[in-house]
């Protein structure tokens, strides 16, 4: 439905600067593990390749042979490619393990308007058919499977993307864990996602969304300095019957929104089923999702929250919200609870619980103690954690 051709015709433009950043907010840490645990003693520079950043030359060979030379410092330590500053426009290339992609702070990849660049590859056990192919699925712009330690992130599930500006026609940042029966029986769940000073822009899509996709589980996501302009929807949760799964302890904090028509969305029934064979008695389970420090002008409503029949979403906690709002009916809320306080336009009357707001609002940080060590166990998980982000930087 014109979704594959979205992506193509959106030029994608992001920035990043992974690591050798002094991470300023506390949601950065994960991130500030993770770049300081791993030295890579071979490093090379793009340019090495015939590379040319001037946003018209396609890179693609230079990416994919400077990766193929990398892979032989594999068993001796990793490696590092490096991408100074300049406009790399690409297509797909594919990440091997024990690599840091290190992107300079102007560096500038371009996905290639043309999918001829974008492959097609097998889709992913987690979904038993390609998202926007019934057969395979185009490979992300930036791609790899069953890796283990790639700093992008780093071998474990704890995933930190932050410092970016991307303008795209779907999600700017979506985090997913597999879809219906083959998200539930694959059972590798996103968590520990920390997400910082993002600035996005999205016509169709979500500054930030969980799901649709989401069988696997979701958990631990702390997202916060978070800049929504021009876009269809600010923050949207998505799921439905037949998931199963969970959303949980997700906190999102400090964000502005300008020219959103939508600023917050969460719903149950998002539909969509890789085949028949779904259960529709696998309801997913969302709870302990809380909002807060949110400043919006120039937007449509302020949010629409459903949940599921049987099934409410709870602790749902929204506060400090404060939107200037077009629509007369700015809340249209059913089959949820949760908290809600100093929220403009009034919120609805189901998040205006009669209770403490602490006993039932997930406040994004204890669970995520502070300095911690990332563990290096449970690799497959990273994996798709790593296909979750860079399915950020690809759609
Ligand atoms: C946020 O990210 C942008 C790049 O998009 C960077 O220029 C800026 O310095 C970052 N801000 C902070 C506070 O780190
Ligand atoms: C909010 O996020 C912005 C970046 O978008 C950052 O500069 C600012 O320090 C953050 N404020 C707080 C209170 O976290
Ligand atoms: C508001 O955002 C929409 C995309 O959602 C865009 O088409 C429109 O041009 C934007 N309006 C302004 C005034 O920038
Ligand atoms: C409410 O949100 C605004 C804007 O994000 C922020 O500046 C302010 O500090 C927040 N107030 C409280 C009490 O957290
Ligand atoms: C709220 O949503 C329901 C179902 O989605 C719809 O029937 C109803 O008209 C909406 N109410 C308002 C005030 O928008
Ligand atoms: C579900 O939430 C609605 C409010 O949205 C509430 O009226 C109803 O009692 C809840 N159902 C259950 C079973 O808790
Ligand atoms: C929800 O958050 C509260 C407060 O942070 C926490 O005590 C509780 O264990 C969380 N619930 C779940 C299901 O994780
Ligand atoms: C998430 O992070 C916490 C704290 O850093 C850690 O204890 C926990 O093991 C992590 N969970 C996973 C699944 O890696």
């Amino acid at each position: 439905m014109g979704r594959s051709a979205s992506v193509f015709q959106a030029l994608l433009v992001f920035l990043i600067t992974i690591i050798e950043t002094q991470w300023s907010s506390v949601s950065g840490m994960y991130c500030a593990d993770m770049a300081s645990t791993v030295y890579r003693p071979h490093s090379v520079t793009i340019t090495e390749f015939g590379a040319v950043g001037d946003g018209v030359t396609l890179n693609t060979k230079a990416f994919q042979n400077a990766i193929f030379y990398l892979n032989s410092f594999a068993d001796k330590g990793g490696a590092q490619l490096f991408v100074p500053a300049g406009r790399w426009l690409t297509g797909g290339f594919s990440l091997i393990s024990h690599l840091t992609l290190s992107l300079d702070k102007d560096a500038v990849i371009i996905g290639s308007p043309h999918s001829s660049d974008w492959p097609v590859i097998d889709p992913l056990p987690s979904y038993g058919r390609g998202r926007e192919l019934p057969g395979g699925r185009h490979q992300s712009l930036i791609f790899g499977s069953h890796l283990t330690d790639v700093i992008i992130t780093d071998s474990s599930t704890n995933v930190c993307i932050s410092h970016c500006y991307v303008r795209n026609g779907d999600d700017v940042i979506v985090i997913k864990s597999g879809w219906d029966e083959y998200g539930i029986s694959f059972a590798q769940p996103s968590s520990n996602i920390s997400i910082s000073n993002i600035t996005g822009e999205t016509g169709g899509g979500a500054g930030i969304a969980i799901g649709s996709e989401m069988s696997g589980g979701i958990s631990e996501v702390r997202a916060e300095g978070l800049r929504i302009v021009n876009s269809l929807h600010g923050i949207r949760i998505k799921t439905a019957p037949g998931r199963g799964g969970y959303v949980r302890n997700v906190y999102i904090a400090n964000v502005s929104m300008h020219n959103v028509s939508m600023a917050i969305r969460i719903n149950g029934n998002y539909g969509e089923h890789p085949d028949n064979n779904y259960d529709r008695n696998a309801l997913p389970i969302i709870s302990n999702i809380t909002i807060q420090n949110v400043v919006g002008v120039d937007v449509g409503v302020a949010g629409i929250l459903e949940g599921i029949e049987g099934d409410n979403f709870s602790s749902i906690c929204i506060s400090n919200v404060s939107l200037s709002v077009q629509s007369r009916h700015p809340w249209n809320c059913s089959l949820i609870q949760g908290y809600s306080n100093s929220v403009t336009p009034e919120s609805c009357e189901q998040l205006r619980t009669d209770c403490e707001e602490t006993s039932i609002c997930y406040d994004g940080g204890s669970s995520l103690a502070v300095g911690s060590r990332a563990s290096i166990h449970n690799k497959p998980s990273a994996n798709i954690l790593l296909n979750s982000l860079l399915q950020l930087v690809s759609l």
